[in-house]
């Protein structure tokens, strides 16, 4: 009796398995974002099973047990990490120094196995990535328990056009939970992004513990009350609510967020804004300021006149804020702001107007230069480099500063001229507070301070590389980012609404080749990804992506 069960049970398995064998896919089955550089469909599916095991070196277990976490929530399955050579049946993670780019891989699917290789761990995890868009949709739900999970047969090889894929978010205007970063960074990660520009501090809000200085966050992390919806827009009066606001995060939540992001291959760049956008720093530190104050964490949104004193006490505050800075994050770039920083105040103080004599500086616009030089040079004796926004051109750029250019592309074309790495965001493309739709055609929108709007298919459109440079100067361009600016954003589902499907769209633009971008198969694919923001929970407009018309 046995024997005859064990006899059954082998006949269904042949059974089966060829039912999987023959099988042929459809090219809806390969719905991935962003687009990779080789896709061949082949016939026949994986079948995973209760047996199914992930074999990986020591060095690949983060990866392993990433995809070993998706896969047991797919199936219930315990698809544990072995160090079985078998690789028939299994799902295979290796290193490949043939591969050339550090983030590509090759994932290679077949009927009998799954093999993901990768120069580094950082592709593999991208081939995981592809691997899970290959997979049912119900898969993200993490409550559906597919008995048969079935993966199409492939061959990908796949590498990214820009080594910097940055999403950024502003914590200054408005305060997210760690809960919250952590969704976003998965969200980063989903996108094959590799940068998550942390926008820490504001006239708002200084949202990051500083051991040396408690009132940062004591007295800075928190405002009396917060501009209500629109004022102060469109000569809307400025009307405010008494409601106080604020939080930070401690150095023990920022160093488990970056954990967190490294073991998705995401670089968390810390923006630590100055000589302007300083308010709530000065609001606890007025003695590093150009008058008596008073100084308050601001209230409402736009520009303000208080701005850091050039004073050899400033640059000690700032040297020991960077220093545990550095401490807390591995990024090699730190950013340093440099936007939007008034100068009225520095024309009127008679200790700026004698640093710009004692320097033999031209006017305020050098002496914001020699302010952001002596950031740079303090961060490069400790090895870091300094990422500024376009302003920083303004007075003669810093030696080894890398500009983001976000008053449209011209910083981005100018410093790329003087040999410098830039980074592309800009608000016509790369402004994702932006409403997503022209005003009549506006279904369903949060409220928005600028009248602007971005659709995704302007996103998609978007090409980092501007014209204009020659091929020498073309790779200066790192990458591009999609920024977030959250003065309208009070709460996290508000974030999601508005990155997403946009997003979705910059990931492909600086992932995948130019002469592969292709608006129709994009929208196309678009379709699936929403069904995967759906079963993930996530926000998002909706309304945005019906047809591409
Ligand atoms: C910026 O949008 N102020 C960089």
């Amino acid at each position: 009796m046995k024997n005859l069960f064990v006899l059954v049970g082998l006949v269904c398995f042949c059974s089966c398995s060829n039912k999987y064998q023959d099988m042929s896919n459809e090219s809806h089955d390969y719905q991935i974002i962003p687009q990779p550089e080789y896709l061949s469909m082949q016939q026949g599916r994986f079948l995973l099973n209760s047996a199914t095991k992930i074999i990986a070196e020591e060095s690949l277990h983060n990866e392993a047990s990433y995809l070993s976490d998706l896969l047991e929530g797919a199936t219930g399955f315990d698809v544990g990490i072995s160090k079985e050579t078998e690789e028939k049946g299994n799902v295979k993670l290796e290193l490949d120094a043939s591969i050339k780019n550090d983030e590509g891989y090759v994932l290679s699917v077949s009927f009998e196995r799954i093999i993901i290789s990768g120069k580094t761990a950082q592709g593999i995890f991208y081939g995981i990535q592809s691997l899970r868009q290959l997979m049912p949709i119900d898969i993200e739900s993490r409550q559906t328990k597919i008995k048969e999970l079935t993966i199409p047969a492939v061959e990908i090889r796949d590498s990214p056009r820009f080594s910097y894929r940055g999403m950024h978010l502003d914590v200054g205007r408005h305060f997210f939970p760690v809960s919250d970063v952590k969704k976003y960074i998965d969200l980063i990660a989903m996108h094959k992004m590799n940068t998550f520009h942390w926008h820490l501090t504001e006239d708002q809000g200084w949202r990051i513990e500083i051991k040396k200085y408690p009132r940062l966050t004591e007295i800075g992390a928190y405002r009396k009350g917060t501009a209500i919806g629109l004022a102060g827009t469109r000569n809307a009066p400025y009307t405010y609510d008494t409601i106080p606001y604020g939080g930070f995060y401690t150095q023990e939540e920022i160093k488990e967020v970056v954990a967190y992001a490294g073991k998705q291959h995401i670089t968390i760049i810390p923006e630590i804004e100055l000589p302007g956008h300083s308010s709530a720093a000065l609001a606890a530190y007025p003695e590093f300021g150009n008058t008596k104050g008073p100084y308050e964490v601001a209230k409402r949104w736009g520009i303000f006149k208080e701005i850091y004193a050039p004073t050899e006490e400033t640059f000690a505050f700032l040297e020991d804020i960077l220093t545990e800075v550095i401490g807390l994050f591995p990024s090699k770039f730190i950013h340093i702001g440099g936007d939007e920083a008034l100068k009225d105040e520095w024309e009127k103080s008679a200790y700026a107007q004698e640093v710009i004599k004692r320097e033999g500086l031209k006017d305020e616009h050098e002496l914001q230069s020699y302010f952001i030089a002596r950031i740079e040079k303090f961060l490069n004796a400790n090895g870091r480099d300094i990422i500024g926004w376009d302003e920083i051109l303004e007075g003669g750029l810093a030696p080894n500063a890398t500009v983001m250019s976000w008053r449209g592309i011209d910083g981005g074309i100018a410093a790329a001229k003087q040999g410098h790495n830039v980074i592309m965001t800009p608000g016509t493309h790369c402004y994702f507070d932006y409403y997503q739709e022209a005003e009549e055609k506006r279904i369903e929108e949060p409220i928005t301070g600028s009248v602007r709007f971005t659709t995704v298919e302007k996103v998609y459109n978007y090409e980092p590389i501007p014209e204009g440079l020659t091929n020498e100067e073309a790779k200066f361009i790192l990458g591009a980012q999609g920024n977030v600016w959250t003065e309208y954003m009070p709460t996290y589902d508000i974030v999601e609404y508005k990155v997403l499907p946009r997003m979705t769209a910059l990931s492909e633009v600086v992932w995948s080749s130019k002469e592969s971008r292709d608006w129709e198969s994009f929208h196309s694919r678009l379709q699936s990804m929403v069904k995967r923001y759906d079963a993930l929970g996530y926000n998002y407009a909706k309304y945005s992506i019906i047809s591409p018309d």
